[in-house]
């Protein structure tokens, strides 16, 4: 028998290890032939440890699993649950001959959660053994990097660029132009940069992909050296994710080895080769200058642009700067056609965002789909509301830096226009959701001190002005001449938001603001009061 038992972080820190060990010990005391496959997670984390049985009938999940569950879930495993039902009444229910048990919830295929998404990017998450280029491949992989071999380093700009994909670090810039700034720029070397510096708050679809699907990355990164001219590649990870690292490491040590990686790809006199790079704990390293000042070796201080790291980059060289996300969805564009990944999304935003939902939610976890769909379809259709059972009060998208929205605005579809229509943005696609218990005043004083915090210093509106700003919204809340020193705060984030160098500066006011704006009676004040 082949049993999944996730390896990714949100696995292992649920005590996934411990039930892989109890899996094998078990399987020892009775003889059984059973292989243990470590996959990446499904990315329904309210259910990790989510251990998966293969079945002729396909997968069949159970969840959480703890160790003591390990003797009941192999006599369950041998005649399976199949009634589908993922936590409901039937759930283990007699229905299923033989196969009942309290923790499965069916064929992991059909749990809703799962089966309302549509993965492009994350299509193999879960699925396959991260460090297997056998398995990989068996599910499509290289696909994409085998077509880009046969193309036109334009050929594949254009692919890129008719796909309509935009930058899924939070930006959203369109993805195809960036690439050919790279590749119109006349240069001996060039570079690809992946940043996996995933600093958000409640942020972790770069994770999940790098621990899940590795060599999606990995490939992403080798089609875009393809595409502009660039031999070689960073992956800057955040030092807070060891697991990630360890698994990219394994997975570029297995690609190299398979010859997808090198001097010569798979004989094709093409070369291409990345080197794991691990970040200090900088929220600004995320920040795509500084990012490069630290790979190169300095602090990371933010530099001023242009010129853009698309002509004057890391070392001085005309440089791809891209997500992981961004990049790990590239093979897919190349493997299926840019319109197969143009049918999803809406207006300008095409495709799918992997959402990731977190803070005070029933069924957190990462939820890819195609933009359009709205906030309120993927709280309760998805999240199932609060975890607390509390109404839910405000959420706050996009990060730090994103606006907390109120519920009249839950309706507003999932689309990077729509939400600058209010004054918000996607971002890099983090949900976190407050209950009503939530202090709203105190959560806009801990989004400036967090700006505070990381500030990395070199504009004046951002150094000075998230200092001053922690001050002034204290004051309020102490309250100390509220009104006028809303005001001020209002004129100070107006500051901020003109004068600042980064992102981190100039969009610290959107949460403040918006907390301001549709919660004033959190800081005592009244609607008519607020600026
Ligand atoms: P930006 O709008 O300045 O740039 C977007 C990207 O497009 C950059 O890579 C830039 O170099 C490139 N670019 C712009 N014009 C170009 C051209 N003509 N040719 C080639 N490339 C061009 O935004 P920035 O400051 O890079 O990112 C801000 C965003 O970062 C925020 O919206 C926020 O959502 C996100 N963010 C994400 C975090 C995460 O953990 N993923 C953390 C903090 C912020
Ligand atoms: Fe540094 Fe803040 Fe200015 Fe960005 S806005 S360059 S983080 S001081």
């Amino acid at each position: 028998r082949i049993l999944y038992v996730p390896q990714d972080t949100a696995a292992l820190a649920m005590g996934a290890d411990a039930v892989a060990d109890a899996f094998r010990a078990e399987a020892a005391r009775r003889g059984l032939d059973l292989r243990i496959v470590r996959n990446g997670s499904r990315g329904l984390l309210w259910l990790e440890p989510l251990v998966e049985v293969e079945t002729p009938a396909g997968r069949i999940a159970y969840g959480s699993v703890a160790p003591e569950d390990v003797p009941s879930i192999l006599d369950a495993a041998c005649t399976p649950c199949t009634d589908g039902a993922p936590g409901g009444a039937t759930r283990g229910g007699a229905a299923a001959a033989g196969g009942a048990h309290p923790l499965c919830h069916g064929p992991t295929e059909d749990i809703p959660y799962l089966k309302n998404q549509e993965r492009l990017t994350f299509a193999r998450v879960g699925l396959i053994d991260p460090l297997s280029i056998p398995d990989y491949e068996a599910h499509g992989g290289f696909a994409g990097l085998r077509r880009a071999l046969d193309m036109a380093p334009e050929a594949i700009v254009d692919a890129v660029t008719e796909s309509g994909l935009r930058g899924r670090g939070g930006a959203a810039f369109p993805t195809g132009i960036k690439w050919r700034t790279v590749l119109q720029t006349p240069a001996a070397q060039k570079y690809i940069v992946c940043n996996a510096d995933e600093g958000d708050s409640g942020t972790f679809s770069d994770r999940l992909l790098m621990e899940g699907d590795p060599c999606a990355l990995i490939e992403g990164m080798a089609i875009a050296g393809l595409a502009v001219g660039a031999t070689r590649g960073y992956i800057y990870v955040r030092s807070e994710y060891p697991q990630a690292e360890r698994v990219l490491a394994g997975a570029l040590r297995a690609a190299r080895e398979a010859g997808w990686l090198g001097d010569d790809i798979r004989g094709s006199g093409r070369a291409f080769d990345i080197e794991l790079r691990r970040g200090a704990g900088a929220y600004i390293c995320g920040e795509e200058t500084s990012l490069l000042e630290s790979l190169e070796g300095r602090r990371g201080l933010v530099r001023a642009k242009p010129p853009l790291p698309a002509v004057r980059g890391l070392f001085g060289c005309p440089t791809v700067i891209n997500n992981v996300i961004s990049l790990a969805t590239v093979p897919f564009i190349l493997a299926r056609g840019a319109q197969a990944y143009r049918d999803f999304g809406m207006g300008r935003s095409r495709g799918t965002l992997p959402f990731q939902l977190a803070g005070n939610i029933r069924q957190g976890g990462l939820v890819e789909k195609a933009f359009g769909l709205t906030l309120r379809e993927l709280l309760y259709g998805f999240g199932g509301g609060s975890a607390s059972g509390r109404p839910l009060r405000a959420v706050q998208v996009g990060g730090p830096l994103g606006a907390y929205l109120p519920e009249s605005q839950w309706d507003t579809p999932l689309d990077y226009e729509a939400f600058l229509a209010i004054s918000a943005m996607l971002g890099h696609g983090g949900v976190v959701a407050f209950d009503d218990t939530a202090d709203m005043a105190a959560l806009a004083e801990y989004a400036m001190e967090f700006c505070a915090i990381e500030s990395c210093g070199k504009c004046t509106p951002c150094r000075i002005g998230s200092v001053r700003g922690t001050e002034v919204i204290r004051a309020i809340r102490d309250g100390r001449d509220r009104e006028t020193r809303a005001e001020l705060l209002r004129d100070l984030c107006d500051t901020m938001m003109a004068g600042s160098l980064c992102a981190l500066g100039g969009m610290t006011p959107y949460p403040v603001l918006s907390a301001l704006r549709h919660f004033p009676e959190d800081f005592g004040l009244s609607p008519a009061s607020v600026p």
